[in-house]
């Protein structure tokens, strides 16, 4: 065997033995190395290499366990006969390769960035710890498909005393995250369901729709959220809408709108309403708005709801409610699925809410996050009119329509080469006709010290060359 085809790289992450077993075993399986080659001896190719001769050892041991080589005693090492594999092994990437660094900005304005600095640690690590504890062994084995009936309940009482939904536990599905949990009602509902979507509008779940091949029929949205009168007019059965704060407008969908959207739905035995009630803690304007589920008297309306706003993106638990007559439907549709979320994390968040503390924290993230958005609007209205908000009764994102001759996207790609990141409305649109003809972006601010907003803000404006009058 010529040593020259084997190199190992002394910097890299993966261990010295490893990358030599990788390198070798591609070789024999290419047919670079033909069978009976006798390999270098541990001795020559330690030298060669300049590495121990205990790291060869490693991994030409490695490489006889797998039956790519044989050991000959007193003799050495010798290529085996590999059965033709159906596939040639990719040329070796280190990780360092492989990994996608996600790029960080100085600024970021994204809208799923939460404030992570008053998270209650303390409260949640006192959970966690008492139930990795032999008292809680039964936690190791599987729970219930629809997720552990203690979290089911406290999201029930939640929903009811909160969002006005009207549920059992019984109804209560949970998953790890929306993205999870939308392909699973998206099967329920059948193949023949055809989906009015919001324009513009969320496109993670747009885009499940279209991986699952589901037809999608767009519904502008305005001030009062989605135009229920031309839904009216399309051949959708499944209406998906983000009622309490459209996402990405902000807009709330009017008491009005609200009543016409439910008496569509009770049209047809095939309609429903699937409600996205996403970041609906945050309401910062007046009393909050109960859900459509619990205005719903026909039994139209799947709610989905989420812990990624109100708790962390990480947590990865959401859930949606069914209606009781899909419940027998979903139980015999998914009978051997297991539920997506650990169960321990499951009973933490079930003794968390059980305790009060996801009230508690609730209320103090409404408080802490309507400062931030007082203090964002307050240094925006110092930009008008050139800059003027809309979206702010909710949520942890606001809209910006701003007088220019650039489009969203050049003034966004203005922001990103001073490292700052905001996105473009015009990237949630399905139509180029629904896009506002004045710029428009959209400004998160979950993730900001409040006392960051203001600079962050002064940043932005100077690069797209912004005054206040
Ligand atoms: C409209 C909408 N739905 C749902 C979610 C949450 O999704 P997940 O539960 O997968 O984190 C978000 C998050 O930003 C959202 O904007």
């Amino acid at each position: 065997m010529n040593m020259w085809l084997t190199q190992v790289d002394k910097s890299s992450s993966i261990p010295l033995y490893e990358q030599l077993y990788l390198e070798m075993k591609v070789l024999i399986i290419r047919g670079d190395l033909v069978v009976g080659t006798k390999l270098p001896s541990k001795r020559k190719l330690s030298e060669f290499l300049g590495i121990s001769q205990t790291t060869i050892e490693l991994a030409y041991a490695q490489l006889v366990a797998e039956g790519y080589i044989t050991a000959v005693a007193r003799s050495g090492y010798y290529v085996e006969e590999v059965a033709e594999l159906s596939y040639i092994e990719e040329e070796h990437v280190s990780p360092e390769q492989t990994e996608e660094v996600k790029p960080s900005y100085s600024i970021d304005f994204h809208s799923g960035r939460i404030d992570t600095s008053a998270f209650p640690f303390n409260q949640w690590r006192k959970y966690a710890k008492d139930l990795l504890d032999e008292t809680y062994h039964d936690l190791l084995l599987l729970g219930h498909p629809q997720g552990d009936v203690e979290l089911r309940r406290e999201i029930a009482s939640y929903l009811y005393t909160s969002r006005g939904v009207r549920c059992t536990a019984q109804q209560v599905i949970i998953g790890s995250g929306t993205e999870q949990l939308m392909p699973l009602l998206i099967r329920l509902l059948g193949k023949q369901a055809v989906y009015a979507i919001e324009n513009p509008g969320y496109p993670i779940t747009h885009h499940i729709f279209a991986n699952h091949e589901r037809e999608t029929l767009a519904v502008s949205v305005d001030e009062d959220g989605m135009k229920v009168d031309e839904l009216e007019k399309l051949d959708a059965t499944v209406a998906y809408v983000t009622p309490s704060h459209q996402f990405p407008t902000g807009a709330i969908l009017s008491a009005s709108r609200r009543v016409q959207l439910l008496n569509w739905a009770s049209n047809g035995d095939d309609r429903y309403i699937i409600e996205d009630d996403y970041d609906s803690e945050f309401r910062y304007v007046g009393k909050p708005i109960p859900s459509l589920q619990g205005m719903d008297q026909r039994d139209r309306v799947i709610y989905i709801s989420t812990f990624s706003k109100s708790l962390m993106p990480s947590l990865r638990i959401a859930f949606f409610v069914l209606p009781m007559h899909l419940l027998q439907a979903y139980r015999s549709t998914f009978p051997y699925y297991s539920s997506t979320v650990p169960r321990f994390d499951q009973h933490v968040l079930a003794h968390f809410m059980r305790d009060g503390h996801f009230s508690k924290h609730l209320n103090r993230m409404r408080k802490l996050y309507r400062k931030k958005l007082e203090r964002l609007t307050n240094v925006l209205a110092t930009y008008a009119p050139q800059v003027k908000v809309s979206g702010e009764q909710a949520g942890m994102h606001i809209v910006l329509t701003i007088d220019s001759t650039l489009t969203d996207t050049e003034l966004v790609q203005q922001a990103e080469l001073a490292d700052i990141r905001v996105n473009a409305l015009s990237e949630y649109h399905q139509t180029i006709e629904s896009i506002s003809s004045k710029p428009q972006v959209l400004i998160g601010f979950g993730g900001f010290l409040e006392e960051a907003i203001e600079p962050a803000v002064e940043s932005l404006m100077k690069v797209w060359n912004i005054k206040k009058p």
